[in-house]
């Protein structure tokens, strides 16, 4: 069955809205896993506004499933990804004023950089997968650049509709075919959600999706009847 890889991080742009310990999403880590998440997946930016050091710290001491890095190629982060102990660590570009991840990486442009990291990742035992988009130069790019994996980004697909969409499932399908016969393993994720996640958990050779926001979204709102319940009854009680 394909992997579900839970991300993490908007559990953390909650906490940094207080800058305060809660929700901790280390603690929500283990309840995803608990839940049956394969692995969790988080994204220690450069600009710290979600995930923080110490999270990625407490994330790998605790759970018990893969801990799957995304990071950015600045050396510096590269440099903690390499010690961070984490068993897969996902490549993306990152750029200040995104919103979130935008585009895939530019694995032909960033060949210097990639040949500096790979390595490195694939040195402290790291499974290693490049975030990029169905487009053919940059799968062959990606199968000579020494990483295991590619991640698709699933982000076109999910922000078109109608026939829009079906074309960038098609791009999907056969980007993963093409990954497959050059040898690399295929995962997939960004923009997924309970409406749209079907047709990618079928792309070929899928293994692993990653997804965040819909996933944290949905248990936000799952969770409002215990919440308010529960305050009610610590008032009434008092
Ligand atoms: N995969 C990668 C490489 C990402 O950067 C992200 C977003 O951080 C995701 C998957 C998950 O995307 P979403 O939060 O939209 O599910």
């Amino acid at each position: 069955m394909v992997r579900l890889h839970v991300n993490i991080d908007h559990v953390a742009t909650l906490r940094q809205a207080r800058r305060g310990l809660e929700p901790d999403p280390v603690a929500w880590a283990l309840a995803a896993e608990a839940a049956g998440a394969d692995g969790i997946t988080c994204h220690l930016r450069k600009d710290r506004r979600h995930i923080q050091d110490a999270d990625v710290v407490q994330l790998r001491a605790r759970i018990g499933t893969l801990l799957n890095l995304e990071s950015s190629l600045d050396p510096e982060m590269v440099a903690i990804a390499e010690a961070s102990g984490a068993e897969a660590f996902c490549l993306v570009p990152e750029n200040r004023k995104e919103v979130t991840t935008e585009g895939g990486l530019d694995v032909l442009g960033e060949r210097a950089r990639l040949s500096d990291a790979i390595p490195r990742l694939v040195a402290v035992g790291g499974a290693v997968s490049l975030f990029i988009d169905p487009e053919p130069e940059q799968i062959r790019a990606s199968a000579d650049s020494g990483a295991t994996f590619i991640e698709l980004h699933t982000g076109s697909y999910a922000n078109a509709s109608g026939e829009q969409r079906a074309a960038e499932l098609r791009r999907l399908s056969e980007g993963a075919s093409l990954a497959l016969e050059l040898g690399l393993r295929v995962n997939a994720g960004h923009g997924l959600n309970y409406e749209n996640v079907g047709p990618c958990a079928k792309l070929p050779g899928i293994e692993e999706l990653n997804i965040g926001h819909s996933i944290v979204s949905r248990a936000t709102f799952g969770g409002v009847a215990e919440a308010i319940a529960t305050m009610r009854a610590l008032i009434a009680g008092a």
